[in-house]
């Protein structure tokens, strides 16, 4: 397993898998690595729908405007909020924002690629996945995550930028 500052700069999005199947087990320890983000008042206001099976994920390519990565993922995960848990409004966005950076990153760490596609805030794709799944009125869908093996991966992109970081003062 690579070093954790490795493998935060080696996770890239991927939009083209193999054709492999995931362990379980290995799916279950990312969902893991989810539950251990850090929330707001530790809420953990976050709920997960495991989809394996290729008709519905192919069905949620089609829900999704730019979810081409789910053409060939065997996996995809719908992360959720709830709305009731969150320490206020707003949070349980910050607080799935954490746990899907977990799950990338644990992913990426067990050799698995992903890519992150946002759900919220678009209210249209927002109010279709709520409808298809039947999900109760305080759990909101947030973002899937396609899971699988990486056809290919790009190299390391530059990003460090001295001019963003600012030293006590604007
Ligand atoms: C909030 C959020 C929403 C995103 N939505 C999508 C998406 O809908 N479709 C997609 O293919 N990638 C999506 N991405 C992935 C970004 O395009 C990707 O992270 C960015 O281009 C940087 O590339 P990297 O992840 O390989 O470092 C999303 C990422 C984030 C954090």
């Amino acid at each position: 397993m690579e070093n954790t500052i490795d493998t935060i700069y080696d996770r890239r999005s991927v939009r083209k898998y193999i054709d492999k199947e995931v362990n379980p087990d290995l799916v279950d320890e990312i969902l893991r690595a989810g539950m251990f983000a850090p929330s707001g008042y530790n809420k953990q206001p976050w709920e997960f729908v495991v989809f394996n099976k290729k008709e519905i994920i192919n069905e949620i390519k089609n829900m999704h405007p730019y979810a081409s990565s789910l053409e060939t993922a065997p996996v995809c995960i719908m992360v959720c909020g709830d709305t009731q848990k969150e320490l206020a409004e707003g949070f349980y966005q910050v607080d799935c924002s954490a746990a899907i950076e977990n799950m990338v990153l644990a992913a990426r760490a067990l050799g698995l690629d992903t890519c992150w596609m946002g759900i919220y805030p678009w209210e249209d794709v927002m109010a279709a996945f709520s409808q298809r799944f039947s999900l109760p009125e305080n759990i909101k869908p947030f973002a899937l995550i396609a899971l699988g093996y990486a056809e290919s991966r790009q190299p390391r992109p530059k990003r460090y930028d001295s001019s963003k970081i600012h030293y006590n003062k604007w």
